[in-house]
């Protein structure tokens, strides 16, 4: 039987009663209308742990002014339906007004690796996105959590976090699910008109070319950010930036060496994607 928390505190009462028990809790947050990218985290979650917990909670604080807090996809029903389908134990569903009571004045800021890529163009996002996830840490206890390496950045930021702050969690990176056509699962390709859905596994097809070409010997960076923009420029989408970073630093790069990870993200009208791949050389 799927359990359903909404009260902060209960949550915590909950996983440290747990704890003392000896049991192990695993971690998914997300913010809901589930698809089979958040599905395949709470799989493994569910395999490793004795207890799978999955948080659904739109987390106002990551949204900047001009995006789309009052429009993100919201599906509670249908999400409790496929959780209980993937048999996890608890779904944890806090409300802005418990989460971020009267006189809630704290961030958790990362100051380096929050400032590039998706970043530069939504400021306050990872800041958002930090103090959500450290805050959700410490309400459900858990020995592992899990996040998809869609979104790269934030994965990358969430490791740090854990790292410079000695949380005691392990975090898991589990790779990207797709459509089959190639396009990333994402809840906001709901967004996209017909004409734009057809267009929209464009990132995925240039990505590819540009795996393939390092593949092949191809190690210039600004060759292949130049390879994936006339791609991606075939189509209506407008580019936010195609970047070639460290994998550790996620500062640019000139040359593909060691571990790369190859970013993009885009408008297609108002709506913004992101895809990613890692591409490995000597
Ligand atoms: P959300 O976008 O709902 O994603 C929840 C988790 O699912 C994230 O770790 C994300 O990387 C992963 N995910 C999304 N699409 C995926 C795909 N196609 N393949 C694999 N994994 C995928 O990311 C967030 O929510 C929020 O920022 C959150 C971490 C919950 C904090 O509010």
């Amino acid at each position: 039987m799927l359990r359903i928390i909404e009260d902060p505190d209960a949550m915590q009462q909950w996983a440290l009663a747990e704890h003392r028990g000896g049991k192990s809790i695993g971690f998914v947050p997300t913010m809901g209308a589930l698809h089979e990218g958040h599905l395949s985290l709470v799989r493994r979650c569910r395999v490793e742990n004795d207890w799978c917990v999955v948080s659904i909670f739109v987390n106002p604080l990551q949204f900047g002014p001009n995006e789309d807090l009052d429009t993100y996809p919201r599906g509670l029903e249908r999400d409790q339906v496929l959780l209980q389908k993937e048999n996890a134990d608890v779904v944890f569903l806090p409300t802005p007004q418990t989460m971020y009571p009267p006189g809630f004045s704290m961030r958790v800021e990362e100051k380096m690796l929050s400032k590039v890529l998706c970043g530069a163009s939504r400021p306050g996002h990872f800041a958002g996105v930090t103090t959500v996830v450290l805050k959700l840490l410490n309400l459900v206890q858990p020995v592992r959590a899990y996040f998809g390496q869609k979104d790269a950045q934030q994965a990358r930021i969430i490791q740090q976090m854990v790292r410079d702050l000695a949380v005691p969690v392990e975090t898991v990176v589990l790779p990207i699910v797709r459509e089959p056509d190639g396009l990333a699962m994402s809840s906001r390709n709901a967004y996209l008109t017909p004409e734009q859905r057809a267009e929209a596994p464009v990132l995925f097809q240039a990505l590819e070319w540009a795996r393939k070409a390092v593949d092949t010997g191809e190690r210039s960076a600004d060759t292949l950010c130049l390879g994936i923009r006339e791609r991606i420029s075939a189509t209506s989408a407008r580019i936010d930036y195609v970047s070639v970073v460290d994998f550790e630093t996620l500062r640019d790069v000139p040359v593909v060496r060691g571990a790369v990870l190859i970013a993009v993200a885009v408008f297609f009208g108002t709506t913004r994607l992101i895809d990613n791949v890692i591409v490995q050389s000597d």
